[in-house]
């Protein structure tokens, strides 16, 4: 059977209804027993982390762009991840669909998890005084000799993507233990084994109400509200598991 694009997102659109039909639901009997839970990678059941920090007190950027970033950005990468999942089980029940179809989705569904996982974590990290401290700035030091020297070269990955998309992170490494800033070009780009500690996004949505395009300003502004007992945390939870 050829499946158009048309009718891919029309199949999207049905939503969980067919879940009963891929077994991923189990049918009322006749005596009208009840239905089995869907399973677990299809429930689509996220919601969105309330952010953190009151976005009014944030230094050099403004309560509107913080907020409308959360409602917007991150609120429809949850949406989305939950509408995707739901219509992945609601796929799978089409025999004849071809792999390569199934596969658009699931692309999507690896952008959407990125998305949400670094949104949460750029937010988390965001609503301190900018201060590092603590095992964070160890592993700083350890890695970059110091504070300084680490500012500059995250400033400067971060500039790298000022104009485009992306994300900046801070990493520790869990399967060789270092720790690096990475450029990434979108939510899919991430070093393998890659922990975030600090997660900087360079998306323009994250900026562009408050600075134009003066990206650097925007990254200037960030460094100095960084959460560093978040990154701490973060940081206190990874090491070692190398
Ligand atoms: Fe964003």
């Amino acid at each position: 059977m050829k499946v158009s694009r048309r009718e891919v997102i029309s199949t999207l659109a049905t939503g969980s209804a067919s879940l009963a039909v891929a077994g991923f639901l189990q049918p009322d009997g006749a005596n009208g027993q009840t239905a089995a839970p869907v399973a677990k990678a299809f429930q689509g059941q996220h919601t969105p982390k309330p952010l953190p920090f009151d976005p009014a007190k944030l230094k050099g950027l403004s309560e509107k762009l913080v907020r409308s970033h959360w409602e917007n950005n991150y609120g429809g990468a949850v949406k989305a991840l939950n509408a995707i999942e739901q219509r992945l089980a609601a796929m799978l029940t089409d025999k004849d669909l071809p792999a390569y179809i199934y596969g658009d989705l699931k692309r999507e569904e690896l952008v959407r998890t990125g998305s949400v996982v670094l949104h949460e974590n750029y937010f988390a990290n965001l609503g301190g005084d900018g201060k590092a401290s603590g095992k964070a700035l160890d592993l700083i030091k350890q890695w970059f000799g110091s504070y300084e020297q680490w500012e500059a070269e995250f400033k400067k990955t971060a500039n790298a993507l000022g104009g485009g998309s992306g994300w900046t992170i801070l990493s520790y490494n869990m399967h060789n233990g270092e720790v690096h800033n990475y450029w990434a070009w979108d939510h899919m780009h991430n070093a393998a084994m890659g922990y975030p500690l600090l997660v900087l996004d360079m998306y323009e949505h994250a900026y562009h109400m408050d600075y134009g395009a003066a990206a650097a300003k925007y990254v200037d502004a960030f460094i100095q509200n960084v959460n560093w007992d978040e990154v701490n945390r973060r940081a206190e939870t990874v090491v070692g598991r190398k």
